[in-house]
């Protein structure tokens, strides 16, 4: 496995995983995907097979200034037939690391029934801060924010 930075041409394969892990939860398309990829403050990484196939994905995005920087996790997926063989942490290591290079506090959501990726961002030193109720509209699941501190940029999972 190879880990690999993704651009718009991985697209169409970050929405087939994509379309499999969120099917009941209004999966980005494609064209969505190409602008996530495309946008100049995000960071893709991809894990590879050798053969090139796409195995996961994980994004985030740089907001703020220099020096004043906050991130946001945008999403991580393993298709389901790859997953618990340590890619997630593969993609997160590499997620860390982008935001490790200009420190600051990194956010997310994550559905409040979604043991496995709670449980993953633990780990990765992710704490638990609010409860969005309804927020993902396809499905109206509540969401944890979650953040992880700025401190946390010097420490491994
Ligand atoms: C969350 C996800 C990315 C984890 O990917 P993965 O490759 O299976 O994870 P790894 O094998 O690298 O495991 C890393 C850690 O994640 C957590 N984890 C992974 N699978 C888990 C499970 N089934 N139950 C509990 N914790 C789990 C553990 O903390 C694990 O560390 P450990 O092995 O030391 O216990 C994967 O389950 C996934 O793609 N889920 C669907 C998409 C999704 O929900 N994304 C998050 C949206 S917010």
């Amino acid at each position: 496995m190879d880990l690999v930075r993704l651009g718009p041409s991985a697209a169409a394969a970050c929405a087939d995983i994509e379309a499999e892990l969120f099917a009941g939860d209004d999966p980005w398309s494609q064209g969505a995907f190409v602008a996530e990829l495309s946008a100049p403050n995000n960071f893709y990484v991809g894990v590879v097979k050798r053969e090139g196939e796409l195995c996961g994905y994980g994004g985030i995005t740089k907001l703020g200034s220099a020096g004043a920087a906050e991130y946001e996790i945008h999403t991580i997926g393993v298709a389901s037939k790859w997953q618990g063989r340590g890619l997630g942490a593969q993609l997160m290591d590499a997620l860390m690391a982008a935001a490790g290079e200009d420190p600051g506090p990194v956010f997310l959501e994550v559905r409040t029934d979604n043991a496995p990726a709670i449980a993953l961002y633990e780990k990765y030193g992710f704490e638990r801060m609010g409860l969005r109720k309804n927020y993902y509209p396809a499905s109206g699941a509540d969401a944890y924010t979650m953040c992880r501190p700025a401190s946390a940029c010097n420490d491994s999972a």
